[in-house]
């Protein structure tokens, strides 16, 4: 059986070979491509190139090369079916399922892409060429789109009296036709009219780059007539899944990091014209999810930007309040608001490029920010209404799918909500445990080490096994060298013991000079005492003991580390961050 080429293309262009490539091989950028150690063959210098830009990897070392589907097959020894498979669930695409309708189907795919090549290239060299059309060259002047914008996106116009069915009907059958959603059939006169007459139409194109609908403005200022109009749904154009320039705009994903959602087709063609070209529009409905996965595929950052008006910004926060469930430790959703009443378009086209990515670095806000501080906005001081707002606020982030990016919103929600309700927060770590007599002599020692934290008493462990096995700590020196203590005075007894052995120094308590109230402390309080009184000089079980409490203080260091992480980390939503986190957090494991 043999896949539709549709079906191929659209796996490729949705999966980068870098983002296939790197889930078993460990990739580094260099320049416009990626290297690695080979798969095929053991080396200790990389000799296995990625280029996202052809499609292609090829290995220097055994002369391996291929697409996406070569590499599946040959690194996990897969049938092209198999790997055809694989790559569509990576892709997130459906599995392709083969019956005797698909035949057809891909027939009926070869007429409607012809029908839509023919239509679009006739209307977009009537908008060029046809003397008649100076007032739509005007229109679009005005506007500040020039001949190369519109080459650019193959702008068209349909004249009012078109009638391009006639043209084709002795070409196609009557279904093929209207199945494109071009033309509707009018039922007094018996004929079919062209849907996008006295429009200018802007294509949409499927994600491999083939016209499949269209957009159409109208270019007269009166108010019975729908400014815009999209095609209906069709056999191959879903409106919630495809997005205006995609095809375009996933090219650029190789070298530009973000990419600009915008609502209309204007403002994708002015950002374009005026050099910002990784801009993608939604096609006069809402954001769907469907939407947002497939720009994720291409991009990690995602800029959503809307006019700057009320429809604007509602249509902002109805989004942010869907997409933040899908939001990734790895991918960026932010949004972007523009001055009132100004569009993507208007703006760039007053301020200039400079100017508008400048902006997009001084006035973008990420996604759970914005969405805090729009239900804080709303928040009176009453207290109804703040407990409505920790009540929604916690419930949105309640919604996020992913674990980590859910626990660090909340953290970061809560924190900031922690800051309206300062009172409550002053006796936040109290807890309280039902009261029991506790014995005198634990009572005593219970208040003095009080003031103690447990990394003192962890470190007085330590330097007490230090202390009292100079010789060994000597001849181990490896095993203590990179240990970090906190308590000032522990660390310059550490210190003393550090380089006097650095220094090849006699090594004996009195040497050490340790004041003997801290002497007192430290062997009152070093927890692990009696176990070291037990081990004698067993050196082997002594040695152990050392690397248990060693492991102990690294631990609490990490776990500072993390902390600090963390706290960072809800903050910026930052992938560094995150993966920092994710280390430490393994090393944690380790230890
Ligand atoms: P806007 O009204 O913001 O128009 O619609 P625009 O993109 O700024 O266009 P210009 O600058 O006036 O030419 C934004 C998008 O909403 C959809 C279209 O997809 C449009 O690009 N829309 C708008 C419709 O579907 N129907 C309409 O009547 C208006
Ligand atoms: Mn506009």
């Amino acid at each position: 059986m043999k896949y539709p080429k549709e079906y191929l293309d659209e796996i490729k262009t949705r999966l980068k070979v870098s983002t296939v490539v790197s889930k078993s091989v460990n990739l580094k950028k260099r320049g416009k491509e990626f290297v690695g150690l080979s798969p095929f063959k053991t080396e200790k210098t990389p000799s296995f190139t990625v280029n996202d830009e052809k499609g292609f990897y090829h290995c220097f070392s055994t002369a391996e090369h291929g697409n996406i589907f070569d590499f599946i097959m040959k690194t996990q020894n897969l049938k092209f079916g198999e790997a055809v498979k694989y790559l569509a669930n990576l892709a997130g695409m459906q599995p392709y399922t083969f019956s005797k309708k698909d035949e057809e189907r891909e027939k009926q795919w070869n007429e409607y892409s012809e029908i839509f090549k023919i239509y679009v290239e006739y209307y977009h060299n009537e908008l060029l060429k046809n003397h008649d059309f100076n007032f739509v060259r005007e229109y679009l002047k005005k506007r500040k789109l020039s001949k190369e914008d519109v080459l650019n996106f193959k702008i068209g116009y349909v004249h009012y009296n078109a009638n391009f069915y006639e043209k084709i009907k002795s070409k196609f059958s009557e279904k093929n036709i209207t199945d494109t959603g071009l033309f509707y059939f009018d039922e007094k006169k018996n004929i079919y009219v062209e849907r996008f007459r006295d429009r200018i139409i802007f294509p949409i194109n499927s994600i491999t780059g083939q016209p499949i609908a269209l957009g159409g403005r109208t270019i007269k200022e009166n108010n019975y007539m729908a400014k815009y109009i999209n095609s209906p749904e069709t056999p191959f154009f879903k409106k919630g899944s495809n997005l205006y320039n995609l095809d375009y705009a996933r090219k650029l994903s190789n070298k530009i990091e973000n990419v600009y959602l915008v609502e209309g087709y204007m403002d994708v063609v002015g950002l374009r014209s005026k050099g910002i070209e990784n801009a993608v529009a939604n096609l006069g409905t809402s954001l769907t999810d469907r939407q947002v996965l497939v720009l994720n595929q291409f991009y990690d950052d995602l800029i959503i930007c809307f006019d700057g008006d009320e429809s604007g910004y509602k249509a902002a926060l109805r989004a942010a309040e869907n997409l933040i469930k899908e939001l990734k430790p790895e991918k960026q959703i932010s949004f972007l608001f523009l001055p009132d009443n100004e569009d993507p378009d208007s703006f760039v086209n007053k301020n200039g490029k400079d100017y508008f990515i400048q902006f997009t670095k001084d006035k973008k806000i990420s996604i759970h920010n914005f969405i805090f501080n729009h239900y804080k906005n709303e928040t009176t001081s009453d207290p109804s209404s703040l407990a409505i707002f920790e009540k929604k606020i916690r419930t949105i982030a309640g919604t996020i799918k992913d674990d980590y990016i859910k626990k660090y919103v909340l953290e970061f929600f809560l924190e900031k909500i922690n800051l309206l309700t300062p009172n409550t927060n002053q006796n936040k770590h109290k807890t309280y445990f039902k009261k029991a007599k506790s014995l005198k002599t634990t009572q005593i020692h219970f208040n003095e080490t009080k003031d103690l934290s447990s990394i003192e008493i962890k470190e007085f462990s330590f330097l007490y096994f230090i202390i009292n096995n100079l010789s060994l700590i000597k001849n181990n020196f490896n095993l203590i060298q990179d240990v970090k203590l906190f308590s000032t005075e522990n660390k310059i007894i550490y210190e003393s013991v550090f380089n006097k052995i650095l220094n090849n120094q006699e090594l004996s308590i009195n040497d050490l000079s340790i004041d003997s109230q801290i002497l007192n402390k430290i062997s009152k309080f070093a927890s692990i005492k009696h176990i070291l009184n037990k081990l004698e000089n067993d050196e082997y079980r002594l040695i152990e003991l050392l690397k248990e409490i060693v492991r102990d203080i690294k631990n609490y260091e990490l776990e500072i580390r993390i902390e600090e992480l963390e706290s960072k980390f809800s903050k910026d939503l930052n992938e560094n961050t995150f993966n920092e986190l994710r280390q430490l957090k393994k090393l944690q494991k380790i230890n």
